[in-house]
């Protein structure tokens, strides 16, 4: 995504163009980034080849998961239709993990019958279920053992996972308890150890933590795990000047905990994948000059992003069409919908903006479409996917014939 002289381009198209011909607002992926972040993600690891597991909750576009499956990744799932979904897409179930706090027997039964690589499980309860069904269904499952470390991942509260008052994982007695109780189980196979602290993660010490912590507990148990799911949590950046995590000091760290305990890595990202793959573009309805701000109100709202609204979430918004005039007052881009925190930025300046003129949010691949809504009865947006000079619409938007 760049400015070709005036106009705002994704890879060989002028965003202008589609936003007019496909109607906003709309989400529009580059293709080439995301294959690009697959390699860069792949490069980054590539000395410890791990199983890379993308975190279908961050995108769930049937188009998207065949790109990821065309470049071999696996699938991180948290519900039965994520299951199915990659699945559909052609992604192997030897490379699906299956995530979440909350499964239900409906949902245990499934994995079981796909035969997925493991269904990470995060309490007691969770395994004598899965133990149960598992013995009903005369089969051995493999499961993970989801450990809390008590980490603080250094990111916004609101998508920490790792902390003890965090709802995620087991503490070290209990699954120290699980792997004395099912050891010999005939239908529990306890394969894996897995750990995920959070997300748009940017900092070194909490991962450093997180495998400190790991390590300590496998000395600890002396239980030999096949596999170690060190989740996912790789943070972009939203700002230009936004701290970056430094892959190469975590390979460093990742690498030396594979030569001592030479188990086999598997990572989850999301964010890392998709998130600055994609802008959703957007239409100015009208802008509202008040003394002290203008209120530019576009119509894209909420129901479409929810990031800024929901985790205070900065996105970048730029023109299609670039300014030069400036104008130093307060600017609230805000939606339509009936609520004051639909709110996507209060910028201190803007260019100057007039009606009609178009926008781009920008890095909104990851956690954007999935979290959309029908709020205010809007009907979802569509999404496009660029591919050189090529458009391909990979998803309609909802009419208000279909949600009503
Ligand atoms: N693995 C597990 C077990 C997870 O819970 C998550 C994300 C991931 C992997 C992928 O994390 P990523 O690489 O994308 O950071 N909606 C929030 C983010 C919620 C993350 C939930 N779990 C947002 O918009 O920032």
């Amino acid at each position: 995504m760049r400015y070709n002289k005036s106009k705002y381009y994704i890879e060989n198209i002028d965003t202008l163009k589609i936003a007019k011909k496909y109607g906003t607002p709309i989400y529009c992926y580059s293709k080439n980034k995301i294959i690009s972040n697959i390699f860069n993600f792949k490069n980054n690891f590539k000395s410890i080849k791990p199983l890379i597991c993308f975190s279908v909750k961050s995108n769930n576009n049937l188009q998207i998961l065949k790109l990821v499956k065309q470049y071999q990744l696996g699938a991180d799932v948290v519900s039965k239709g994520e299951l199915i979904l990659a699945l559909k897409a052609g992604i192997s179930p030897k490379k699906i993990v299956f995530s979440g706090v909350g499964k239900t027997a409906e949902e245990i039964k499934h994995a079981i019958d796909k035969k997925i690589l493991l269904i990470n499980a995060e309490s007691e309860n969770e395994i004598v279920n899965i133990s149960s069904i598992a013995k009903d269904k005369r089969r051995a499952v493999n499961v993970g053992l989801r450990l809390n470390p008590n980490v603080d991942a250094l990111t916004n509260s609101k998508i920490s996972t790792g902390r003890n008052i965090d709802k995620f994982g087991l503490d070290e007695k209990v699954i120290s308890k699980l792997i004395k109780k099912y050891k010999n189980s005939n239908y529990i196979k306890i394969k894996c150890l897995s750990v995920h602290i959070g997300s748009q993660i940017t900092e070194l010490k909490p991962y450093a933590e997180m495998i400190k912590s790991v390590s300590k507990f496998i000395e600890k148990i002396k239980y030999n795990f096949e596999y170690i799911d060190f989740g996912g949590g790789m943070g972009i950046q939203y700002k230009n000047n936004e701290k970056k995590l430094n892959y190469k000091k975590y390979l460093y760290l990742v690498k030396k905990f594979v030569n001592k305990y030479r188990v086999k890595i598997i990572f989850e990202p999301g964010r890392s994948i998709i998130g600055d793959t994609a802008v959703l573009l957007s239409k100015i309805i009208y802008i509202k000059k008040t003394n002290r701000r203008n209120f530019v109100i576009i119509d894209a709202a909420m129901n479409d992003l929810i990031r800024p609204a929901l985790y205070g979430s900065y996105h970048k918004i730029v023109p299609l069409r670039k300014k030069q005039q400036i104008i130093n007052k307060l600017h609230n881009f805000v939606g339509p919908i009936c609520e004051t925190t639909d709110q996507f930025s209060v910028l201190k300046r803007y260019f100057k903006l007039n009606d009609k003129d178009f926008l781009a949010i920008c890095d909104v691949g990851a956690y954007g479409m999935v979290l959309s809504s029908n709020y205010n009865l809007r009907p979802r947006p569509s999404e496009l996917m660029i591919d050189k000079s090529k458009v391909k619409l990979i998803s309609k938007r909802e009419t208000l014939k279909d949600i009503i």
